[in-house]
């Protein structure tokens, strides 16, 4: 199974896939966790010691590597002729980090195009590990996306088989998920659960999702706001830290017993 966890800025997207991968994998399956954010965070969320974490050089930074895969170095600009199909088959277990038995992690970095500037290499490498990824791994692939909507750049989305966007319960925060929703469909999203997050009260939240999802054409799940959270990111934990007792732990367990039933 592939999950694509998106949504907009600050909302609660790489603690949602941090929690989800552990959950997944403390249930036996492999698990995946792969980065593309252009300022990468799931390492320390996943529990990664924060030294061990800055470490990681992204695939789209590592400039030998990048090199060394497709001919030529980031940033040489146009006229550089360098390979689409570059090796990509080593990578998980070269380059990707083991968070525990049965979960490992790829910093990917951005594959924004618009940010990258240009079909450059380091582009060329990111997606074509991705798409090696999607077409090979049987792990569960849980993508923890930038911020925004260029995450569904051309020929991903249909990758997906779940698209989880995180939103946060305010009316603003829900319309642009409408809108994030929206695009993903017409770009071949199979299926969507809108995760309502960081909800201070439950009743408003899914009093507010029948404002903007009138319809109800997109099943929710509420995780509720939890304190807790920033307790731990306050000692610099990941999610590791926070009891197995804590409401935002068992909020994203009852959302992994909804998913897993769909999971290959
Ligand atoms: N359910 C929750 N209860 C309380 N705090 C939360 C909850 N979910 C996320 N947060 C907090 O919100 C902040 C943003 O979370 P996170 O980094 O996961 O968001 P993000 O969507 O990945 O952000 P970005 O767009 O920058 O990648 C963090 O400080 C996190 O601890
Ligand atoms: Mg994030």
């Amino acid at each position: 199974m592939k999950i694509l966890v998106a949504g907009k800025g600050g909302v609660g997207k790489t603690t949602i896939a941090a929690l989800l991968s552990h959950i997944f994998s403390n249930h036996n399956y492999k698990v995946l966790a792969l980065d593309t954010d252009s300022v990468p965070n799931l390492a320390q969320s996943l529990g990664i010691p924060i030294d061990k974490a800055f470490k990681i050089t992204p695939l789209t930074k590592n400039v030998k590597l990048i090199e060394e895969r497709t001919g030529a170095k980031p940033g040489e600009g146009w006229g550089v002729l360098f390979s689409l199909t570059p090796k990509v088959d080593d990578i998980v277990e070269k380059y990707g980090v083991k968070v525990k038995e049965n979960l490992s992690l790829v910093v990917i970095g951005s594959i924004d195009v618009s940010k990258e500037g240009c079909l450059c290499p380091a582009i060329a490498l990111a997606k074509a590990f991705l798409r090696h990824v999607f077409l090979k791994r049987k792990e569960v692939i849980i993508v923890d996306a930038e911020a925004g909507a260029e995450v569904f750049g051309r020929g991903l989305a249909e990758k997906f088989d779940l698209f989880l966007c995180v939103t946060e319960p305010t009316i603003k925060s829900l319309i642009i998920s409408k809108k994030l929703i929206k695009m993903a469909k017409e770009l071949g999203i199979k299926k969507t659960i809108l995760v309502i997050n960081k909800a201070a009260n439950t009743l408003e939240a899914a009093k507010n999702y029948l404002k903007i999802f009138p319809e109800r054409n997109v099943p929710y799940h509420i995780v509720r706001f939890d304190p807790a959270l920033q307790e731990v990111e306050m000692k610099g934990l990941g999610v590791t830290g926070l009891s197995e007792n804590s409401t935002i732990v068992h909020d994203v367990s009852l959302l992994f017993s909804k998913i897993s039933k769909h999971a290959k």
